[in-house]
């Protein structure tokens, strides 16, 4: 482990918020059994990962999975962050589990016969660039970014909490065939709910009525999970955290902060660093 940052460590080519990296703990993950039946959300931070959890959760819930007096935190936690919680282990079928991290830091128990499903989510890296940006300010255990423009070149270079977008995206998406794995766009969700939610739904191989899927999506709208407190993550602590995860919630808000140049290099690096990839990466 190298110490990069403030607050950020580096390792296996991640970069972690020290504050909250254990690395025995990480290291548990090597030998984690998987079940086939859990679920696994991934996402490179911003990218929607909270409202897919919400969708998820919903789809479970009403088709008989889980039915949990928690928040979505607790229903679905984070794979890295173990805290003082129970033993993953213990918990019952179906788990539900989410992580920002790439696929060597991931069980490789998740390979073997395709075991368990995951559901990658991506969004397009300017608006992710600033929605990041708002999070770096308000996360206590980030380094406040000076401004804008500073915080920008730090993300182009994956010198951020996660390491890099491109790197991500390219990692998990070249090792699609070793899982089972549904890959999924933020952008397509906000075009196209309904139709997100019922692909979510036929991967997990759940059947849900009409009607079901239709309160699926109205408990995962932008309007409706800002005011629900189970989903909306405002039970975080204020002094870990005093901003907004249901901050905006549209595609395009990086034309608020970023300058052409900034926009043309982001499109270069799609370019060199993506282009060869089948991604339809949306930006407006
Ligand atoms: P903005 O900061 O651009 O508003 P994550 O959960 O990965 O941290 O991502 C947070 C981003 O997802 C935020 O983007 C947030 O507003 C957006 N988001 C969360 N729930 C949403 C929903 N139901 N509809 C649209 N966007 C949502």
């Amino acid at each position: 482990m190298e110490r990069i940052s403030e607050n950020l460590s580096r390792y296996k080519n991640y970069n972690f918020i020290t504050a909250l990296f254990n690395v025995e703990q990480l290291d548990t993950l090597q030998t984690f059994e998987v079940r086939d039946s859990d679920i696994f959300l991934v996402t490179y931070p911003k990218s929607g990962t909270i409202w897919t959890q919400q969708i998820i959760i919903s789809i479970c819930e009403l088709s008989g999975g889980i039915n949990e007096n928690l928040n979505n935190f607790e229903k679905m936690p984070w794979l890295e962050y173990r805290d003082d919680r129970p033993d993953y282990a213990l918990r019952p079928s179906p788990r539900l589990f989410t992580s920002h991290l790439t696929p060597a830091l991931m069980p490789p128990d998740m390979k073997k016969k395709k075991r368990a499903k995951i559901i990658y989510m991506m969004r397009n890296p300017k608006d992710v660039a600033v929605s990041f940006y708002h999070f770096s300010k308000a996360l206590a255990f980030m380094e406040t970014p000076e401004s804008f423009g500073s915080f920008f070149e730090k993300f182009l270079t994956g010198d951020v909490f996660a390491a890099s977008w491109f790197d991500h995206i390219r990692e998990w998406h070249s090792k699609r065939d070793e899982y089972d794995i549904l890959f999924l766009t933020y952008e397509d969700m906000i075009l196209d709910l309904k139709g997100a939610v019922t692909k979510i739904c036929s991967f997990l191989g759940r059947t849900l009525s009409e009607d079901a899927i239709n309160q699926v999506v109205e408990k995962s709208t932008f309007k409706t999970m800002k005011k629900d407190s189970k989903a909306n993550y405002e039970f975080l602590p204020k002094d870990k955290f005093s901003g907004d995860f249901m901050r905006k919630g549209q595609i395009g808000d990086w034309k608020n902060l970023f300058t052409v140049a900034q926009s043309e290099r982001v499109d270069q690096l799609l370019q060199e660093k993506l282009g060869d990839l089948s991604l339809k990466i949306i930006c407006e």
